[in-house]
Formats: C-alpha cells, sequence, structure tokens
C-alpha cells in the first residue's frame, strides 16, 4: 500500500467512527470512499450499526456496500440524509471543493444537498489554496454537448471531452458527456458555479461550494486536521 493510500484509510476510519445507529448514511464515490465503505462494513460486523438505511452515489459504490452486507436504497426512497461521507478532488480553506474525478457528480450532489452533515474524506494532497490544479468536471447533455465544448472554449475555460482508454467519449451513469475544464486556478468558483447553472445542456457541474460542513484530512505527520465550516 502507498502512503497516500495510508492517508486515505486513516481518513476513511476516522469518519466510520461519525457513523451513528438509526441514522440514514450517504456514501460517495472514490478510492478513499472504498477505504470507508470496507471499515464500515468491518465495523458493521463487529457491532450491527442498525442503520435506517444507505444511499450512496455510484454502482461501483453499491457494489462494494453489499458486498459488505449492507442493503441500499435509492435516493428517492429516503426524505433525508443524516451523515454523508464522501471524499473530494480539491478542497480549499473555505471547504469549497472540486468533485466528479470519477464521474458521480450529479447524484454526489443530489446526496450532499439532502444530507444535514456533509464530511469529506481527504489526504493532504486534495488542500489548496485556491480551487485548481483538477480539471473542473462539467455533465452535459449530449444533445448539447458541441454547442457547450464551443462557448466554454471562447470563455477560456479550457474544456475537453473526458475520453474511455479507447479514445471513445465517457459516458455517465444518466447517459451524457463530461466536458473537463482546464482552467486554472478557477476565476471566482461562485461565479464559474452561477455561469454553469445558467447554461443550457448543462447537467451539473463539479464545483461543490457551500456543502461540506466538516473536511478530515489525513496528514503525512500521521495527524488527522478536522475542519469546520
Ligand atoms: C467521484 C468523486 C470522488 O470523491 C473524488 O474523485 C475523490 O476520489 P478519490 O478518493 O479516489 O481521490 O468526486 O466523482
Amino acid at each position: 500500500m502507498t502512503t497516500q493510500d495510508e492517508l486515505k484509510q486513516q481518513a476513511a476510519a476516522q469518519a466510520v467512527a461519525m457513523v451513528q445507529p438509526n441514522t440514514v448514511l450517504g456514501v460517495g464515490t472514490g478510492s478513499t470512499v472504498a477505504f470507508f465503505i470496507d471499515a464500515l462494513g468491518a465495523r458493521n460486523r463487529e457491532t450491527p450499526l442498525a442503520l435506517t438505511a444507505v444511499v450512496t452515489t455510484s454502482n461501483r459504490s453499491k457494489t462494494q456496500l453489499e458486498a459488505n452486507g449492507f442493503t441500499v436504497s435509492e435516493l428517492a426512497a429516503v426524505d433525508h440524509v443524516d451523515l454523508c461521507v464522501d471524499g473530494a478532488d480539491r478542497v480549499d480553506h473555505q471547504l469549497d471543493g472540486i468533485k466528479g474525478g470519477g464521474g458521480a457528480l450529479t447524484l454526489e450532489k443530489n446526496v450532499a444537498i439532502n444530507a444535514t452533515r456533509n464530511v469529506w474524506i481527504v489526504d493532504e494532497s486534495k488542500v489548496v489554496t485556491r480551487l485548481g490544479g483538477f480539471p473542473l468536471p462539467v455533465e452535459v447533455l449530449p444533445v448539447s454537448a458541441e454547442q457547450n465544448l464551443r462557448k466554454f472554449t471562447a470563455a477560456g475555460l479550457a474544456p475537453a471531452f473526458r475520453l474511455q482508454a479507447d479514445g471513445s467519449r465517457y459516458v455517465t451513469h444518466y447517459g451524457n458527456y463530461i466536458l473537463d475544464l482546464g482552467v486554472s486556478p478557477l476565476p471566482i468558483p461562485h461565479g464559474l458555479a452561477s455561469y454553469l447553472d445558467a447554461t443550457v445542456g448543462v447537467v451539473e457541474h463539479g464545483l461543490f461550494l457551500d456543502l461540506a460542513d466538516e473536511v478530515l484530512i489525513a496528514q503525512a505527520d500521521g495527524t488527522i486536521a478536522h475542519w469546520t465550516r
């Protein structure tokens, strides 16, 4: 296991300790969350957690949760989420972040906005002073994608279609494409988020602003920083 994986595992373990019985748990996506799911499963096998429901943000996490003995509900089946634990691609000191590196941004944001408490688990390589250093994913409808590409190019946002290993376009769970914006650092994140929200054809984007309540940051010195909003 690499050092970065060890850090991810440490942040994940601390988040598992935050999970309370008789609550609705939201579980995100990514390699850090994968450590969280395995640690959650181990805790549940030791002492059953009696969770009211578990919802998640991707088929990958659903499969792993089920392999760990959890029953996974659709988001539509719950009226709220008590705690959502997710990873992030970048996070700044205001607890704003870039997410969607794994392509699950639309469901991730839907689960996050319905959660009372959003906790991100990251290693220290994800922390930035200004949001950037990672392409910003924008999920777009196929029918709008070419126009969106031209518009974002003209706006200086350096978009590129996300591609799969075989060179074909990556297709999301909802049948859409992802344009990754290469501009960095992001100019005025709240302004960019409003611009993207107002662009026809944009389904969702990976700017997660004012959403995270807490961030657990595993650091190379062995400590875990716990930032709260
Ligand atoms: C997936 C995400 C992930 O949370 C993000 O990409 C972080 O992943 P990892 O823990 O593998 O670095 O937003 O869409």
